[in-house]
């Protein structure tokens, strides 16, 4: 296990990934059933960006989003988030998906957050609040979720966000979603992925389809530039099982401005609904 999240915290992916976090968060707790989700890959919660590691890859993100004068509503939320961990001002730090989901529970609701590194694990147990519902297990995603994912009718987010530096992470992924649909099938499943190349995307999608059956998948694109170097990571994607209500505008206004403002020559946002729209 070598991914350290804090190399790439409030880059172009965490921005997309995160401001479509927080729409489905809203949505989810708008609703009257107490919503447990599990974050099944957690990382340590909150990056200091003028670390050594962060600062050593530099990647643009959350500097450009909040500088921005163009930047849609659909980031409001996100912002507010890095604003309240910078509460004595500046840009220091930001929040990871743990810090946004343990803020936008209610009391009733539930949070297991798996972080399986020892030292993301202790930086993720000093940074959640404790009264917030949330207990920081150091232990594999993979299996929590199959084990402690609530049955039906509760209302559930399974949030997948590998590092992707095992083969077995697409399949794990599909597989736990698959587990999932079948104990819980109202169940919103988010799977963050990186974009190489179209063949493996397109392949990963027409799985996650499969996997849905005659649910609706939503999919989130932000890609960087075209896919002509399978080599490198040219974009990002979230794959929606059930989305919410409202997703599909709110993913296009955050796709289209990510690859727009931080993507180059030929960077494009897409949001693609297969199922029905949201
Ligand atoms: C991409 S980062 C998570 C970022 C975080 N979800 C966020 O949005 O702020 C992936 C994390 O998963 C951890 N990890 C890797 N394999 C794991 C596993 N099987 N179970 C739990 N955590 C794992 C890594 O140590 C790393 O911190």
């Amino acid at each position: 296990m070598n991914y350290r999240h804090v190399f790439h915290a409030g880059n172009f992916a965490d921005l997309a990934k995160h401001a479509i976090l927080t729409h489905i968060l809203r949505a989810l707790t708008a609703r009257a059933v107490p919503l447990t989700v599990i974050d099944t890959h957690a990382g340590a919660g909150l990056y200091d960006l003028q670390g050594d590691e962060a600062r050593r890859t530099g990647e643009a993100g959350v500097d450009t989003l909040m500088d921005a004068v163009d930047a849609p509503a659909a980031f409001d939320d996100l912002k507010a988030a890095v604003r309240r961990v910078n509460a004595r001002g500046g840009r220091r730090y930001y929040p990871g998906s743990p810090l946004l989901i343990a803020q936008a529970l209610r009391p009733r609701d539930r949070y297991l957050a798996c972080e399986l590194r020892p030292d993301d694990h202790a930086a993720l147990k000093g940074v959640l609040p404790r009264e917030a519902g949330a207990q920081v297990l150091r232990d594999d995603g993979w299996r929590i979720a199959a084990e402690r994912a609530p049955a039906a009718p509760a209302g559930l987010l399974l949030f997948i966000d590998p590092p992707f530096e095992r083969p077995d992470d697409p399949a794990q992924a599909l597989a736990v979603a698959a587990q999932t649909l079948r104990r819980n099938p109202a169940a919103v499943i988010v799977i963050w992925l990186p974009i190489k190349d179209l063949t493996g995307f397109d392949d990963f999608v027409g799985r996650a389809q499969d996997v849905a059956g005659r649910r609706t998948v939503l999919v989130a694109e932000a890609r960087l530039r075209p896919l002509s170097d399978p080599m490198s990571m040219n974009g990002c994607a979230l794959v929606v099982i059930n989305p919410p209500p409202g997703l599909e505008a709110f993913s296009r206004a955050v796709v289209e401005w990510v690859a727009r403002t931080l993507g180059g020559a030929g960077g494009q946002g897409r949001t693609v609904i297969f199922g029905g729209g949201v």
